[in-house]
């Protein structure tokens, strides 16, 4: 029995997996692309922040990749619905409660490098945390990020896209709290700090599993251009559509990668 989650649906505790996906914007398509076992939707574990943005439905997929068994969380709450930081990463610290060791995080993002198009991916290779929140406040939990994104997880997957010839960039993630789409003047100072794409998620979640001891890996769909690049305006529309529309791409990287991972 943990302090933060009592109790917990007996089909979790008993799945034995030991690499956890979540899911962003428009990639839910992954779960219907393996078997499926059982669903448990995040409102039947107490403890655990129910998300409310239409496109995240909101339940863990008890899936198996060619009989291995894989925990797909599909949605996940933000920092702009209200939540803090430590909400926003509760369901990492399930993981580690279900002795998950390996995660894998997917978002929506708008690029800022000239040469990552939208409806590609981007691998993140490091990240800038620019929520102004840490899921750690609190403690003085001084834990080393120099190699967040596991160099050896990048590898593999660096070597699964190269297999199958799609395109995997790699960058750095900025995060804001949002929920409000950048200006072009952020945009500007986003790309002088180094910044290859923008979004909303994922670096609490990297720094929370890190310091519990997990590998990650976290992957950027591109589904627009940073606002003023281009002449375009921004819409979550447009987002969650180019989304579903690249989902295929990273489910055949993954597909390729992870018999080598589990
Ligand atoms: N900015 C922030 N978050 C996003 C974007 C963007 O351009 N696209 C998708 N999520």
């Amino acid at each position: 029995m943990s302090a933060e989650f009592p109790a917990l649906p007996e089909a979790l505790e008993a799945f034995g997996a030991h690499t956890a996906i979540v899911l962003g914007s428009g990639l839910n398509a992954f779960a219907d692309e393996l078997s499926v076992e059982a669903t448990v939707p995040y409102d039947a574990i107490p403890g655990l922040p129910v998300s409310r943005v239409p496109g995240h439905a909101g339940a863990f997929a008890l899936a198996r990749l060619d009989g291995h068994p894989l925990l797909l969380a599909r949605g996940r709450v933000h920092l702009y619905e209200g939540w803090r930081a430590r909400d926003v990463t509760a369901g990492i610290r399930l993981f580690h409660r279900l002795g998950i060791h390996r995660v894998l995080l997917t978002n929506a993002a708008g690029t800022l490098n000239p040469a990552f198009h939208p409806g590609e991916w981007m691998m993140l290779n490091d990240h800038l945390n620019l929520t102004g929140d840490s899921p750690l406040r609190g403690g003085p939990h001084f834990i080393d990020l120099t190699a967040a994104y596991s160099p050896r997880l990048r590898e593999v997957f660096r070597h699964a896209a190269g297999d199958l010839d799609r395109p995997l960039h790699e960058g750095v993630y900025a995060s804001l709290p949002g929920p409000q789409y950048e200006t072009p003047a952020e945009v500007r100072m986003l790309r002088t700090l180094g910044a290859d794409a923008v979004g909303m998620s994922t670096v609490l979640e990297t720094i929370q599993a890190r310091a519990l001891g997990m590998e990650v890996a976290a992957f950027s769909c591109l589904t627009n251009w940073g606002a003023g690049i281009t002449g375009d305006t921004l819409s979550h529309g447009e987002v969650t559509e180019t989304g579903r529309n690249a989902a295929g791409a990273l489910i055949a990287i993954l597909r390729r990668a992870l018999p080598g991972l589990l």
